[in-house]
């Protein structure tokens, strides 16, 4: 999603500008753009890659001390190289933006009527100008005055030709920080987009504002007053992430993930509070419910999540969609532990439900996340953090089953401060949590199969994808995945419902998948597939090798070699992602960055 990097430095700082943004990439955007002070402000920006803006900075001998760049996107007016930020006042004061300025309509006309002319369709314009209008001398009193005037989230990054070595930078509800080096100084919305330069960076708070110079960064908060923010070292190598021998990074990540769980398990040595942090133990004493919060395929998980702690723990629990539940008037429960799962760490509407909680009286909070310097995590009492390592493909795998893993560890805890887990049980699920890399090394063996549905797929439009208990997130996630990346409409259901509506688009044409593990509603499964095949249905059916599903010629089934038991979502997730991985290859899409998507959404 949209990347802020600023620097004020000895050198020319354009490399550090498009090397920051270059970092950012993967996230997603549509345009990318320039700024730096020159004597004047020159501006270069592209609909492109960051390669092409670099490219452009090098044949124009673009250059200067004093810069901001930026990743895009859109979200008020189309992906236009008029629309790219930076965006100009005057020619004298260049802003960039993260978040939306809710307030932006009334704030443009009050600017129009004081001759202001817009060029652009965003809400960031109308920053830039305002910046400008208060300016009288003094950039860190005219972002002040500015700031005070918006409603919504932003983060940004402004500079003047009148004050050519600063920077002024101001957030809320958006990231950004300030980095730290012995003569230059930074602004970013993720420190590594500055892992080039410096690993020591300043967290801003919400409605912080940094007046930023080479030699020195000084801190006001939304009062006002000057403030101190702790220096933070931190850990994100910021090395190129390599693709190694695969075609994508999606398909790179999914071969992963049997690492990725054995890294996420690595320091787990038995269960108990303290996987979760030094106050878990108190903290997670009195729960008496969870409520999970999270966003696309993390709710997945945390719906999953909720019938193993039902289940195991005998806790009441829910999973809900973030962005629904900040709106919604809700019974709030202090002792119910909120969750929130997220790869990213910065999904605004997981944030905002977050904040909501709190202020609904929530004690305790835990972030399931797979960013350790991300604000999600900064904003809990409790963590765990997936050690699933970055993750570049827009659609998200390797997070998902991690976050799953880190889940079942909460179950378990929970069951047994509740005295519901007995230490040979305790033993058995810890054996199955180590054992599950090499299951999944087992499934990843069955891709030619799987390679020989998605010649299948390719020629459709829609897929239906059900599944059953545990499995039925797991085939809401296989809809998605597919969906996402391969622009065939896929859609998930509990089988039971079929007969309820679905069935009706049943037809030779609409291929069905099923999620078949042999569990306690197999043979219930097994009448629904039954259905499908009524109806002409082509079936594809994930099954156990013990499921007792025969192939035929409209029904295909992949056996997975062995029966995971209640960590069985887990290992059926993987064959999903093969399929819509290698659907979206045969269909040449853009896999790892899907038309319309980022990475991470930080906007609402
Ligand atoms: O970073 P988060 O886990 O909070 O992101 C939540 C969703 O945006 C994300 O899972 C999204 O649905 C993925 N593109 C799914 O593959």
């Amino acid at each position: 999603m949209c990347g802020i990097v600023g620097a004020v430095a000895r050198e020319n700082v354009v490399p550090t500008l498009i090397d920051g943004i270059r970092r950012l990439e993967y996230r997603g955007y549509d345009s990318a753009g320039l700024a730096v002070i020159n004597g004047s402000l020159q501006r270069l920006v592209s609909t492109a890659r960051v390669a092409d803006l670099a490219a452009q900075a090098d044949a124009t001998r673009t250059m200067g001390t004093t810069g901001i760049s930026h990743t895009r996107w859109a979200t008020h007016g189309a992906p236009t190289s008029a629309n790219a930020h930076p965006h100009i006042s005057h020619d004298e004061i260049a802003v960039v933006h993260n978040g939306i300025i809710e307030n932006f309509e009334p704030l443009r006309e009050r600017l129009e009527q004081r001759g202001y002319r817009f060029v652009t369709q965003t809400d960031t314009e109308v920053i830039a100008h305002l910046i400008h209008a208060n300016y009288r001398g003094d950039l860190l009193e005219a972002v002040k005055k500015a700031v005070a005037e918006f409603r919504g989230a932003y983060a940004i990054a402004a500079i003047t030709t009148r004050e050519p070595d600063r920077m002024v930078g101001a957030r809320a509800g958006s990231p950004l920080l300030v980095g730290v080096a012995e003569h230059d100084h930074y602004l970013a919305s993720d420190a590594s987009a500055l892992s080039s330069v410096t690993k020591r960076v300043v967290y801003l708070e919400e409605g912080d504002i940094a007046d930023v110079t080479r030699e020195a960064y000084t801190v006001y908060d939304a009062s006002g007053a000057r403030v101190s923010r702790p220096v933070v070292t931190v850990k994100t190598s910021g090395d190129a992430v390599e693709l190694g021998p695969y075609r994508h990074f999606m398909q790179k990540e999914i071969f992963e993930q049997p690492r990725a769980i054995a890294d996420t398990l690595e320091s787990v040595g038995g269960i108990g509070p303290a996987l979760f942090g030094e106050s878990a133990a108190e903290a997670l004493a009195n729960v008496d419910a969870v409520h999970v919060l999270a966003c696309g395929t993390s709710y997945y998980s945390g719906m999953v999540a909720r019938l193993w702690l039902e289940a195991v723990a005998g806790l009441p629990a829910q999973a809900e969609i973030a962005s629904e539940y900040r709106y919604r008037e809700s019974v709030p429960d202090p002792d119910a532990l909120v969750v929130v799962v997220s790869q990213s760490g910065e999904t605004a509407d997981t944030l905002a439900a977050l904040k909501h909680a709190k202020t609904l009286g929530h004690r305790h909070t835990l972030a399931i996340c797979n960013v350790a310097t991300s604000s999600m995590v900064r904003q809990t009492e409790l963590t765990f953090l997936t050690r699933a390592g970055v993750e570049i493909g827009v659609a998200s795998t390797k997070a998902f089953t991690t976050q799953l893993v880190a889940l079942f560890l909460l179950t378990l805890t929970l069951a047994k401060l509740r005295g519901r887990l007995s230490a040979d049980v305790e033993e058995r699920w810890l054996a199955g949590l180590r054992h599950l890399p090499a299951a999944i090394q087992a499934v990843l063996a069955l891709e030619p199969a799987i390679i020989a549905w998605a010649e299948q797929f390719t020629k459709k439009q829609d897929a239906l994808f059900l599944g059953r208990g545990l499995h039925y997130p797991i085939a809401l996630e296989g809809a998605l995945k597919l969906k996402e990346i391969s622009y065939i409409h896929g859609e998930a259901y509990p089988a039971g419902e079929l007969k309820h509506g679905p069935l009706a688009l049943v037809d030779a044409n609409m291929p069905v998948v099923a999620i078949a593990p042999n569990d306690a509603l197999l043979e219930k499964l097994k009448s629904n597939l039954q259905e499908v095949r009524a109806r002409g249905g082509e079936l594809y059916v994930v099954a156990d090798a013990d499921s007792h599903i025969q192939s035929s010629e409209s029904i295909h089934v992949l056996r997975l070699p062995e029966h995971a038991g209640l960590l069985s979502p887990i290992v059926h997730t993987i064959p999903l992602q093969l399929l819509a991985y290698h659907t979206a290859v045969m269909r040449g899409t853009d896999v790892d960055k899907p038309r319309n998507l980022a990475k991470s959404v930080t906007v609402e």
